[in-house]
This record gives C-alpha cells, sequence and structure tokens, in this order.
C-alpha cells in the first residue's frame, strides 16, 4: 500500500471551476479571486482579505507595508519554514531568530520577552502557527504592546485553527497563509493576507500590483477603463491568477468536509499513538482549535525527551531516521516536520550561528515527525500506518541497541 503525506481534495467541481475563467478569458485576478477573498475573510470573522501570488509574497508585502526596511530587525522563530526568515531579509531587515517551546513547537514566550528586552531595533515579531497550532497568541500580543512592536503572524499552516473563537491571523496587525498542496486547503501556490486595518490592506493591494491606484478589474467596472492608473508606489507582481481564484473558492465551500475530515483522522492517531512511548503526540492548550495542517508528533526513542543535550539529540535523531526510512519502505511517506533555519547554510553562515544555539528548535528539526494525514484517509490506510508504526518501532530500538 502507498500512502502519501497529504492529498488535495479536488474533484468536479474544481474542474468546472477552473474552466470559467478558461471560458471567460479573465484569467488573472479577476472576480474569482474577489470571491475567494470575500469568502475567506467571512470564514475567518475578519473585514480585509487579499489574495496573494504564495504566503511569502503575502509576508514580504505585509512587512513592507508596516513599515518593516533595513536597518530593522524582526524576530522569527528558529523552527519554521525558510520562507519566514526569507521575507523578512527580502525587506533588507535582519532576523533575530528566539527558540521555541518544544511541546508547542512555537515561539517560546520567556526567550521572546528577553529578546525584546535585550535587542535594539526590533520593529516586529513574526510568530508562526506551525503545523495549524495557534502561537501563544494572547501573551504575544501583551509583549508586542508593552514593547511597542508590531505583529505579522505567518499563517502559512494555520488555516481553521483558533483560539477561543479567534481565527488565526487576525491577532497581530495582519497574517498570512498559503495555499500550497501541503495545506489543509489549496489553490496550488496561492496566499492571503488579512487584517483588520483598512490601510494595511489597501496598501497590500497596491503592492502586489506594481504599486497600481486602481486594480484592473475595478478600471474595467468603470468608464475610462482605457487610461492606465496613476501608480504611487514601488510594487511587485505578486498577483494571484483567476484560475487559482476558482479553485480557492471551491476548496472554501468545502471546508467543514475537509477540515472535520483531517480532526478526525488526528484524533484516531492521538488515541492509537498513545500506545508507543517512543512518541510523543501532539500538544494542544486549553481553548486552542489545531487545523492539523500537518499531523506532528516528536520521536523520543527509549529514553525519553528530559534533559535533552545536543549529544542526546543526535543520539536519537538517528533512530528517528531509521524509523522513517523504514516506514518509507513500506510505502508509508514520512517527513521531519519543518526545519530549524539557523542550521540552514545561508542563515547558519550569515548570522555565524551554532546547531546548539537554539536548542529546542535543533530538537525539533531532528526529532519531529509529521504522519500522513487528509480528508478521506481510509481505515484500511489509516490502520496500515498504524500497524507498520507498530511493528518498525519495534524493529527500531533493536536496530540501534
Ligand atoms: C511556516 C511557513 N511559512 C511560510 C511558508 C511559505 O508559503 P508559500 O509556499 O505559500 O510561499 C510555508 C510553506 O510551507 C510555511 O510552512
Amino acid at each position: 500500500m502507498k500512502i502519501p503525506i497529504t492529498k488535495a481534495i479536488f474533484d468536479e467541481a474544481e474542474k468546472a471551476a477552473i474552466l470559467k475563467p478558461l471560458e471567460s478569458g479573465w484569467v488573472v485576478q479577476g472576480p474569482n479571486v474577489a470571491e475567494f477573498e470575500k469568502m475567506f475573510a467571512k470564514h475567518a470573522h475578519t473585514p480585509f482579505a487579499v489574495a496573494l501570488s504564495n504566503c511569502t509574497t503575502a509576508l514580504h508585502a505585509g512587512l513592507v507595508a508596516m513599515g518593516i526596511g533595513a536597518g530593522d530587525k524582526v524576530i522569527v522563530p528558529a523552527f519554521t519554514y525558510v520562507a519566514s526568515a526569507n521575507a523578512v531579509e527580502y525587506t533588507g531587515a535582519t532576523v533575530v531568530f528566539c527558540d521555541i517551546e518544544l511541546s508547542t513547537f512555537n515561539i517560546d514566550i520567556p526567550k521572546l520577552e528577553q529578546l525584546l528586552k535585550t535587542e535594539t531595533n526590533i520593529k516586529a515579531i513574526m510568530p508562526v502557527h506551525l503545523f495549524g497550532l495557534c502561537a501563544n497568541m494572547p501573551e504575544i500580543m501583551k509583549l508586542a504592546h508593552k514593547y511597542h512592536v508590531k505583529v505579522i503572524e505567518d499563517a502559512a499552516c494555520a488555516f481553521d485553527s483558533w483560539i477561543n473563537n479567534q481565527h488565526a491571523g487576525t491577532f497581530g496587525d495582519c497574517g498570512c497563509f498559503s495555499f500550497h498542496p501541503r495545506k489543509a486547503i489549496t489553490t496550488g501556490e496561492g496566499g492571503m493576507l488579512i487584517t483588520n486595518q483598512e490601510s494595511l490592506a489597501k496598501h497590500v493591494s497596491q503592492l502586489r500590483d506594481h504599486g497600481a491606484s486602481k486594480s484592473d478589474l475595478q478600471r474595467h467596472k468603470e468608464k475610462g477603463g482605457s487610461l492606465l492608473p496613476d501608480f504611487t508606489m514601488r510594487g511587485y507582481n505578486y498577483r494571484m491568477t483567476d484560475l487559482q481564484g476558482a479553485l480557492g473558492v471551491c476548496q472554501m465551500q468545502k471546508t467543514t468536509r475537509i477540515m472535520h475530515g483531517r480532526r478526525e483522522i488526528a484524533k484516531r492517531y492521538d488515541h492509537d499513538l498513545k500506545q508507543f512511548p517512543q512518541l510523543v503526540i501532539p500538544v494542544v492548550p486549553k481553548g486552542y482549535i489545531h487545523g492539523y495542517q500537518s499531523y506532528v508528533c516528536l520521536f523520543a526513542g527509549e529514553e525519553g525527551l528530559n534533559q535533552l543535550t545536543k549529544e542526546k539529540i543526535d543520539r536519537l535523531n538517528r533512530q528517528r531516521n531509521i524509523f522513517m526510512e523504514q516506514l518509507e519502505a513500506k510505502g508509508i511517506a514520512t517527513r521531519q516536520g519543518t526545519h530549524a533555519v539557523h542550521t540552514l547554510s545561508y542563515y547558519k553562515n550569515r548570522y555565524q550561528l551554532k546547531e546548539s544555539d537554539y536548542l529546542m528548535a535543533y530538537a525539533a528539526d531532528r526529532l519531529s515527525i509529521t504522519f500522513p494525514v487528509y480528508a478521506g484517509m481510509s481505515d484500511a490506510e489509516f490502520n496500515y500506518v498504524i500497524q507498520n508504526i507498530h511493528e518498525v518501532l519495534t524493529q527500531c530500538v533493536e536496530l540501534v541497541e
């Protein structure tokens, strides 16, 4: 049996929807993108949603619109996808990494406060809601107000993730989502920035469209559409196509099915993986609703995760890798959760960092393991995964002893 890490849920509705822009000829940022934005804003209970070409461009445009640039510093968790840090560097600002809390994979609040106290020129925090679990936004917003810094939420993985009925991306100045196929809802490539600040939404709308003061859709709806509008800022081409917009509209129509399906599989993993002390299942703090963009455990082996040192992490890492290789040999896709960005050559060299500088991020990089999750995963597929985890874990321990 072959079990992929995830599967996009496309059916006849998506096939029909992408034909519409092909037939109308309006294939770039048009009525479907506008409809997708409207539906996304409604879902997240936010007034403004601006679709962009992907989450990285959304983060970049958001940072620019917040006034972040050369000479500024932005705090980014050390365990995230490299795009979070790259977006900061695109603006000319400098990344300041912060370690994470291993249990949630999200930014460590006491360490964040320490950085805000000691570093100069911090202009913004970019909390990441990793794998669909919100970072501790109530505490982060308290710190942001105390230290007068802006907040841009990297909500790439956080579609339908909530804290006490508040959607990810609505706590800070803005939040940015990804619709890459590894995400819960997908448009192939795609991104969305949400905000409750009208001026920020307008600024990002212009930035995504070369700085144009009016979008093509607006111009075509108005009289005098043959004249180009004024360009009042240096912008980018970060537009979403209307084909992607059409996919987005269809995906929004099936969010209940997609999210319910993913959460049901996560619940079954929570139940079945508890029997394996070698695996630590994801934590969901009270009041949080996990979106399960990924179902990510920590590999604790026979030793457990107490008193982690680099040597212990490296030892467990060798076992985790054998475990993953053996599952792969059985046709089951797994992945490390994401990477510790400070260990990647570019960032390590640029900021002269050591792996042990952010030890929990290093541990998460070396010990995390993502299991397959998708809506519609059959009982046979799920049971095959559990049965093989059981078999391989037993062998894996024998292999390293
Ligand atoms: C945490 C995080 N931030 C940013 C991104 C970038 O998203 P995109 O590929 O849509 O640019 C990703 C994508 O995987 C991500 O996981």
